[in-house]
């Protein structure tokens, strides 16, 4: 007999999934124009738009939210899944601050209700302390039983605190970032252990945040932060390699993501229209079979800087 708890919300939510969600913390951020973006995303062929609270410090969301009035709406195509984040001036994440960011979140996106809140990078909490009675998680599930929210996720980073908020079989599903990728595959046992549970699987930043992609914009960084000499010769590698068989890394990055059946939907960033516009050639691109086998014969990438 299984030891533990199937998530039926999340493999009902999985079920409705499709493979690409657009991620919109750039939103916001850049100097092209956010309602622009945020139309465009409205108006693209993905389905599925993940949010935060504290994104361009809600920018991302009130973008969002005057795209949907423009509109008249959401429109019926659409789903839209955003986190609950800490008191941006005192940096608390109690059951109070839940329900205030839930509220901030209703407000700037103009909707009552979401299919999926995910609690959001809880970096300055015990997970003993995260769980307890009264606690921010009580806070989400009310949420949920409520009806105000379908489904609940955990979404961060770090490994351990990731599998740990996993095996409470708290969550519905959960989003892990550039932790499955061409240059790190440290997510393995976080798949597993969702999976074993039946949650819905997000995964991430395939582009490492942009440097899979080609993206200059944050510098020689992996995962937000400086990566090694020994993994950026790994990744000039992978370039050299897409070259050699004409493709582009992006393309190979996004379907290494796609290709694993533990996850339901990969979330890719799109910071300007352009990029939104590249993505289908992207997930549709050929990619021949001797890359995959240079790519695999390139063995074990060096550590990356996500713990
Ligand atoms: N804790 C969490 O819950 C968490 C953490 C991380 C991410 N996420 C979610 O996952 C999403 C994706 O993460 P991410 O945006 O950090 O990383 P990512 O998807 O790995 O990389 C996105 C960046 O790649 C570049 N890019 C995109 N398409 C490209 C193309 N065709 N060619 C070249 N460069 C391209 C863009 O940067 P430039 O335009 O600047 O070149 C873009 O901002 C986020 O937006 C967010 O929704 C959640």
């Amino acid at each position: 007999m299984s030891s533990v708890v199937p998530s039926t919300r999340g493999e009902t939510l999985a079920a409705t999934l499709e493979p690409i969600t657009v991620g919109t913390s750039p939103l916001g951020k850049r100097a092209e124009r956010g309602d622009l973006l945020a139309d465009a995303m409205l108006a693209s062929p993905y389905r599925q738009l993940d949010t935060s609270n504290n994104y361009a410090e809600g920018e991302s969301e009130r973008l969002l939210g005057a795209a949907i009035r423009r509109r008249g709406g959401l429109p019926a195509d659409k789903v839209i899944f955003s986190k609950v984040d800490a008191d941006p001036v005192t940096g608390v994440l109690d059951a109070d601050r839940v329900r205030r960011s839930f509220d901030e979140t209703r407000e700037r996106l103009g909707l009552d209700t979401l299919p999926l809140l995910h609690f959001h990078d809880p970096y300055m909490l015990e997970v003993t302390d995260a769980m307890a009675p009264g606690g921010p998680v009580s806070a989400l599930i009310a949420l949920r039983d409520e009806g105000a929210v379908g489904a609940i996720g955990i979404a961060a980073g770090k490994r351990s605190l990731m599998e740990e908020y996993v095996r409470t079989d708290a969550f519905d599903a959960v989003l892990n970032h550039n932790r499955w990728t061409l240059v790190d595959r440290s997510a393995d046992t976080l798949w597993n252990l969702a999976t074993e549970r039946r949650m819905t699987v997000f995964n991430a930043a395939p582009f490492g945040g942009g440097i899979l992609a080609g993206s200059t914009t944050r510098g020689p960084k992996y995962a937000y932060s400086e990566a090694s000499r020994d993994l950026l010769q790994f990744i000039d590698r992978l370039e050299a390699l897409a070259g050699e068989w004409g493709i582009e890394l992006a393309a190979a990055a996004v379907q290494f993501s796609l290709a694993d059946p533990r996850i339901h939907s990969t979330v890719v960033g799109m910071s300007s229209i352009a990029r939104l516009e590249s993505l289908p050639g992207l997930v549709s691109a050929e990619i021949p079979d001797g890359f995959w086998e240079g790519f695999r014969a390139l063995g074990t990438p060096p550590a990356s800087p996500a713990a």
